[in-house]
């Protein structure tokens, strides 16, 4: 089976997003469970951009040995220089420089002609590979680059020693079939492609990254970046944690695989989002408090009687504890009736049809019905009996 890597990037492009600023302490702490996650790579920040950022990048490289530690930086000397600063003491010092490659780019924010950019992006990357053995490079804004210019300047990056092409959908305005196509388009014409790692990164503003992500695996992405919880710039970054899932759960389709440690994922997302202060949506795949809450009479009898009929993946699998039934107005009678054996009451039928009834006049005023108040409507029955 084909193991696809995993970059996690929570703690630079996941930092990014607006309100959330973690001191060295923090990211120390989530980079040591992205470790136990089993995260192949950490992009642990990057290092030029203020002190407090060097000092987390370097407390992380010289922390963590599971994984592999890199910094992210610009295609200037000086950034270079700070990073392997940085990053001299991981394990195998990795670095990830980017430079724009689409033509609104280059034109308006780089103000560079094409093959300055070239220019540039060879001299940074021979000039890294000097100290770094692993150096990856990012056509910043790929997808919306002109693919001729992509296959010419990831030809001579190549050729300048970069170890991993990085091809983002920065802005998050791809489709699966158009970033599946462009993957196989540069497997198809870059000379040497096959002795670097090719790499998809992909943001969400279009809600499309977990499903652009798996176009590009199934075009010949060797790696795939992305985030916990999906926390990133403005919709965010590709969300970890579901790609994981996913190849996990369809692997009769996929036939792909990853050394992350799926018990590992509740744990990693409580951790993201209690010191981000990122709360998730309650009904985020996998993460979500609602992800594995069956409300309705319809799919809680089906469940009783066979959680395959509507569960395809359990809380067990990512290091949750099993989730009860949650009884809402929409609940059925055999759930509740479940409940109250589980709560270690043995009420007669007439006392549970009783039970139920106040059941549901409770539910219709409140939104939501707490353990407490079944524990009140159990030991009502229970007192009158
Ligand atoms: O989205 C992006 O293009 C990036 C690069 C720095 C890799 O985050
Ligand atoms: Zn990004």
């Amino acid at each position: 089976m084909r193991k696809i890597d995993i970059f996690d990037t929570t703690l630079r492009d996941g930092e990014q997003a607006a309100g959330i600023n973690l001191n060295t302490a923090e990211k120390l702490e989530i980079a040591r469970q992205l470790e136990r996650f089993g995260a192949t790579i950490i992009e642990a920040g990057f290092p030029a951009s203020s002190p407090g950022d060097f000092e987390a990048v370097q407390r992380i490289a010289n922390t963590v040995k599971n994984s592999t530690v890199t910094g992210l930086a610009r295609t200037v000397t000086k950034d270079i220089d700070t990073s392997w600063e940085a990053l001299k003491g991981a394990e195998q010092p990795h670095i990830h420089i980017f430079l724009a490659t689409s033509p609104i780019h280059m034109n308006y924010k780089l103000k560079k002609s094409p093959e300055e950019v070239v220019e540039l992006a060879v001299d940074a990357v021979k000039y890294a590979r000097k100290k770094f053995p692993l150096v990856q490079w990012s056509a910043e804004d790929a997808f919306r680059s002109d693919p001729d210019f992509l296959v010419h300047i990831v030809n001579k990056v190549i050729a300048a020693g970069a170890t991993t092409i990085n091809i983002p959908d920065t802005v998050g305005y791809a489709t699966p079939v158009e970033y599946g196509a462009l993957f196989k388009y540069l497997k198809e014409n870059v000379t040497g492609i096959d002795k670097v790692k090719l790499s998809a990164h992909c943001h969400n503003d279009l809600g499309m990254a977990t499903a652009n992500t798996i176009a590009a695996i199934e075009n010949g992405a060797d790696q795939i970046e992305g985030t916990i919880n999906g926390i990133g710039e403005r919709a965010g970054n590709v969300a970890l944690e579901e790609i994981a899932v996913a190849l996990h759960i369809r692997k009769d389709i996929y036939g792909f695989d990853t050394d992350v440690n799926l018990q590992e994922i509740k744990r990693t997302s409580q951790l993201v989002s209690q010191l981000t202060g990122v709360v998730i949506q309650p009904n985020k795949a996998i993460v979500g408090k609602n992800a594995f809450a069956h409300e309705s009479g319809i799919h809680q009898d089906g469940m009783l009687k066979n959680p395959e009929t509507y569960e395809i993946i359990t809380p067990e699998l990512i290091g949750e504890k099993a989730v009860p039934l949650a009884l809402g107005k929409h609940s059925g009678r055999h759930a509740f009736k479940d409940r109250a054996i589980s709560m270690g009451f043995d009420l007669s039928e007439e006392k549970l049809n009783e039970a139920f009834v106040a059941f549901k006049e409770l539910a219709d005023r409140k939104k939501e019905i707490t353990e407490d108040d079944l524990f009140v409507l159990f030991t009502d029955q229970q007192i009158d009996s």
